[in-house]
């Protein structure tokens, strides 16, 4: 008999779903008396005792479907120590649950703060493996998350179905993309979607740089511009201040998102009508892509493998065309973040896109 708890915490994405699916595959393949237990609402079931037992048909008719079948919730990991309203002790009621239900091993679906816990309860002694999701693309270790290539999709078509709105109305839109504090998301849906300007967090930006850029580009004949920026992008003189500074300069300036703080200037320095759009949680949300579902399953399937093999205290990840497992000691605490020497903004920079910095 084989007793595996499953997990998802953290916001959800595409793919969680697939991604189950073919830990439960791959394991009911090799396990015929394995039980499943559904944890539900990530860490907050582990912690309250809430599961559900699932079945093989729990798993079947999911790879296509969005969100989590299991539900998810966030548990900050610099709370982890601090107990619940009611008192109760996170870790403490972690553990105990794991072993009153006598699992053999978690299998945890989370991006970085996931990881973080996910990393403590292996130190704590339980066998966990875990699996990388977000649409952020920012876990260290593994050159992709699922969920990513998904949100690429929607993002870029946000960015394509402005283009005839913005010509019509000779108009500059501002579209604010997900990515928490990197510029992953931004940066591919940018270039997928032909956008004159990508800001990221990595590449602080100057509004007269932009301007500049898009004012050259008038004057070879262009009527209006797409610009994708980052949730998370900073101007050169935010990203000069300290993380304190920073804070209070959002809050003395009504903590306004980049693409509010940038409309006004560039509104100003380009007379032109500037519009802002927020596809937001769109980009999370419906059916994982058919990349997604394929990374998603074969992440599932070495998870399983792993378990099999009696090898814990590993995110399954992918290296190249290979899924690989790397330590959680290595993943946990670090954040992977777009270099802006790669070749990748080289080639975006060749495509004559301005990143608002040069
Ligand atoms: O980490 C995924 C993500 O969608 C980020 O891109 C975004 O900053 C954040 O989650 C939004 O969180 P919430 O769903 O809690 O609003």
């Amino acid at each position: 008999m084989k007793r595996v708890g499953f997990l998802t915490s953290g916001g959800d994405c595409q793919g969680l779903n697939a991604a189950m699916r073919g830990v439960a595959l791959a394991l009911y393949g090799r396990f015929p008396n394995l039980e499943i237990y559904g944890i539900q609402k990530g860490y907050q079931g582990l912690i309250h005792g809430n599961y559900k037992k699932m079945t093989k048909a729990d798993f079947d008719p999911i790879l296509n479907e969005g969100g989590t079948i299991l539900g998810t919730s966030r548990t900050p990991f610099k709370l982890i120590h601090v107990p619940e309203a009611d008192g109760t002790d996170k870790v403490k009621a972690m553990k105990a649950n794991y072993e009153k239900w006598k699992l053999d091993c978690l299998v945890i679906l989370g991006g970085n703060g996931t990881h973080k816990t996910a990393n403590l309860l292996s130190r704590e002694g339980l066998n966990v493996v875990t699996l990388p999701k977000t649409i952020d693309n920012d876990i260290w270790g593994t050159d992709l998350t699922f969920g990513f290539q998904s949100a690429i999709e929607v993002a870029t078509r946000s960015l394509d179905e402005l283009k005839t709105t913005a010509a019509s109305h000779d108009r500059i839109f501002l579209v604010e993309l997900m990515g928490h504090k990197t510029g992953w998301l931004t940066l591919y849906s940018g270039i997928a979607g032909g956008a004159d300007v990508i800001l990221i967090p990595e590449i602080p930006y100057d509004v007269s740089v932009v301007a500049k850029a898009l004012k050259r580009k008038r004057e070879q004949g262009r009527n209006y511009f797409i610009l994708a920026v980052a949730e998370g992008a900073m101007s050169k003189a935010e990203a000069a201040m300290t993380k304190r500074e920073r804070k209070q300069w959002m809050r003395e300036n009504g903590s306004l998102a980049p693409v509010y703080r940038i409309e006004p200037e560039l509104k100003e320095k380009l007379e032109a009508e500037v519009r802002v759009t927020v596809p937001g949680h769109v980009q999370r949300g419906g059916a994982p892509c058919p990349y997604d579902r394929m990374l998603a399953s074969r992440l599932g399937a070495a998870a399983a493998a792993l378990i099999a093999d009696g090898r814990f205290g590993y995110m399954v990840s992918v290296k190249g065309e290979e899924i690989v497992p790397v330590p959680l000691e290595e993943v946990a605490g670090k954040l992977k973040k777009v270099d802006p020497s790669s070749s990748v903004v080289e080639e975006a920079r060749g495509l004559g896109i301005c990143f608002g910095d040069q």
